[in-house]
């Protein structure tokens, strides 16, 4: 159902890190992904940062140091385009924190945290973080050495959840670009959204774990899928 008053759709669109795969940051579960070169357990987890903080600033600050070299692609490019162009709402929800959808001009709900984000374990203060952190680092507000990576772990709740579950409940039209729909809760946004009523439709380069909840199905890398797909929507 439209937004109040308008009968332009309401559009929600969940990106996972397939969409900066063709910018030349890995995926996490592709061949030779993150995953396949570091254990979760050590690098993406609150046991894994309180045993050893230096190996996870270590991941974190390689990861930043990428992302703060890598462009944005055809579709981050498209994505912002649509957000610009399309009369309804378009809410860019996004499982990545390269921060690549910002630079293609998009404003995106981060719901595992940015790369460029620095938070104090100790009092909860944020802050932009410097490329390089380490586990000395004092934080800015109480000078305690408790500063972590602003990304939401495995066993932590992610950001924004009330906000996202609103726009699922009263969206048209959601898609998911380049993810897996292997980690929930974003793997399940799609049944939430088809409760609702809207079209569901994936695009990725191939099946993901949750193809089979998508109404619509488009595979292909999305630097080129994405444009054409948004070129159609903003053509109706
Ligand atoms: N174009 C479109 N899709 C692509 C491309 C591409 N060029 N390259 C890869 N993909 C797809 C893969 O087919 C896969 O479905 O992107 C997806 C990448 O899946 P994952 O590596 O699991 O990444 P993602 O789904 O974002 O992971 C979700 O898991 O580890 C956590 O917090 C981490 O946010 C991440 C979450």
């Amino acid at each position: 159902m439209a937004a109040q008053g308008s009968t332009a759709e309401k559009i929600v669109i969940l990106t996972g890190a397939g969409i900066s795969a063709e910018s030349g940051l890995g995926t996490f579960r592709d061949e030779g992904g993150l995953w396949a070169q570091h254990r979760i357990e050590d690098v993406a987890t609150p046991e894994g940062f309180a045993r050893n903080p230096q190996l996870v600033h270590d991941f974190y600050n390689a990861r930043r140091a990428q992302a703060a070299k890598a462009a944005p692609n055809a579709a981050h490019a498209a994505l912002a385009r649509l957000q610009k162009e399309h009369p309804g709402e378009v809410i860019l929800v996004t499982q990545n924190v390269d921060g690549l959808h910002e630079k293609a001009g998009a404003e995106a709900i981060h719901m595992h945290g940015v790369l460029d984000g620095a938070l104090c374990a100790a009092c909860g203060a944020r802050w932009q973080a410097p490329l390089v952190m380490g586990p000395a680092d004092g934080c800015p507000e109480c000078a305690r050495p408790a500063t972590r990576p602003d990304i939401v772990w495995f066993g932590e709740m992610p950001y924004f959840m009330d906000e996202i579950a609103e726009h699922l409940e009263s969206c048209d039209l959601f898609a998911a670009i380049g993810t897996s729909g292997q980690v929930y809760p974003a793997a399940g946004f799609v049944q939430e959204a088809a409760y609702a009523g809207a079209h569901t439709v994936e695009l990725n380069l191939s099946d993901s774990d949750t193809s089979h909840s998508f109404a619509e199905h488009r595979v292909g890398p999305a630097s080129r899928l994405v444009p054409l797909w948004v070129e159609e929507l903003l053509a109706r």
